[in-house]
């Protein structure tokens, strides 16, 4: 039931405030973290951890990539993603002190599966972020953090994305906790940084009508590309996939600092680029950073689109589309910036006519290596 929307990704799309929230509820109180599943593994064995490895594959991956940002910084133990159908073709170096955390919304994904038995076979620890109750990976891995988003049936995938992305964060919080790496006023303000999401992914949901008149304009775009940095830079990459995959249109997520490694040829006159802008209150040297990357594709004639938080006015000379979300600290930052590039690609997919749930070639889960 598509509840009144026009598609399931609509919906799924609007559905991310409570999403997040359901992953959040039962696994904080009086300002910390505390993940049962994990509690079950016993602190000694996650103190013990000196090397947690995360594998997906798309979204799921992208995902990774934001949460090992945050579990990195907040635990301090060294944090690498890699795509599932990677991971045990390099002959990865596994010990019991390894934490392989994998992610998937279905928890049926074949390369996913594969690897984490690869992961159990050497003697790793695994933890499953899954969505979807009782699927093959959560019951083969060691320990389950269900992201509870409820059934997500569009195959681009929206609210696993944003709920994923909560998980490995309540992870990574929990992971600091347990080790004594955080401090009580980092875990309080990322539990209130957890409570004031669900508002303000509700008004970035908002951003639809803007989008949808962007998009308007842009149907007939062959190519759009997408920057951002840190964890902007994983957030550029699922805008890019969401477009190639339900509007069918070649798209590209960069790190803003590759550009003037190569892509920056790609600019052209009229070539759109959404730029995903940090906060100038909290991340100011990466915004700056940010803004002449604006300047330098805009002097090339990009059409540029910057998503920036609200009251941040230095992009507005170079911008040619500004869309503004609410404010955030930077980890919380890709939940919202992700949003209007959810619905960018459904209004595109729209637009064209195609189907928005879907897409050719496709399936919800993939089920074959
Ligand atoms: O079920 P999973 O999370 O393991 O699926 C992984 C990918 O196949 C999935 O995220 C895919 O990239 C989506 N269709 C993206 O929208």
């Amino acid at each position: 039931d598509k509840g009144g929307w026009s598609s399931f990704m609509a919906k799924e799309i609007t559905e991310q405030p409570e999403a997040v929230a359901n992953t959040v509820r039962g696994r904080v109180s009086a300002g910390t973290v505390e993940i049962p599943e994990l509690a079950a593994l016993g602190a000694e064995r996650l103190q013990t951890i000196d090397r947690v490895i995360i594998i997906g594959c798309g979204t799921a991956s992208y995902a990774g990539m934001i949460g090992a940002y945050a579990i990195e910084q907040w635990a301090r133990i060294p944090v690498e993603v890699q795509l599932s159908h990677e991971f045990r073709y390099r002959d990865p170096v596994l010990t019991d002190r390894t934490m392989v955390i994998s992610v998937s919304q279905s928890g049926e994904t074949m390369d996913t599966l594969m690897a984490v038995k690869y992961a159990i076979e050497h003697g790793a620890v695994t933890v499953s972020v899954c969505n979807s109750q009782s699927a093959t990976i959560p019951r083969e891995s060691d320990a389950a953090v269900y992201t509870h988003a409820g059934p997500e049936v569009a195959v681009a995938s929206t609210k696993a994305f944003t709920a994923q992305i909560t998980a490995l964060y309540l992870i990574g919080l929990h992971l600091g906790r347990v080790r004594g790496t955080i401090d009580a006023q980092t875990q309080a303000d990322a539990v209130q940084q957890f409570e004031l999401l669900p508002e303000k992914l509700r008004e970035a949901v908002e951003s639809h009508d803007q989008i949808a008149q962007l998009a308007h304009w842009m149907a007939d775009s062959r190519s759009v590309l997408f920057l951002g940095r840190h964890v902007g830079y994983p957030t550029a990459l699922e805008g890019a996939l969401k477009l190639k995959e339900i509007a069918y249109i070649h798209a590209e997520g960069f790190a803003a600092g590759e550009l003037k490694h190569g892509p920056i040829a790609l600019i052209d006159h009229g070539q759109p680029v959404f730029v995903l802008v940090p906060s100038p209150r909290t991340a100011p040297l990466m915004h700056s950073k940010v803004v002449s990357n604006i300047q330098e594709i805009r002097a090339r004639g990009a059409r540029v689109i910057a998503v920036v938080e609200k009251g941040d006015t230095s992009v507005l000379p170079y911008a040619d589309d500004v869309i503004r979300l609410p404010l955030a600290d930077v980890f919380f930052e890709p939940l919202l910036q992700v949003i209007p590039l959810q619905w960018f690609a459904l209004e595109l997919s729209t637009a064209k006519g195609l189907d928005v749930d879907q897409p050719r070639n496709l399936a919800k889960s993939v089920t074959v290596e």
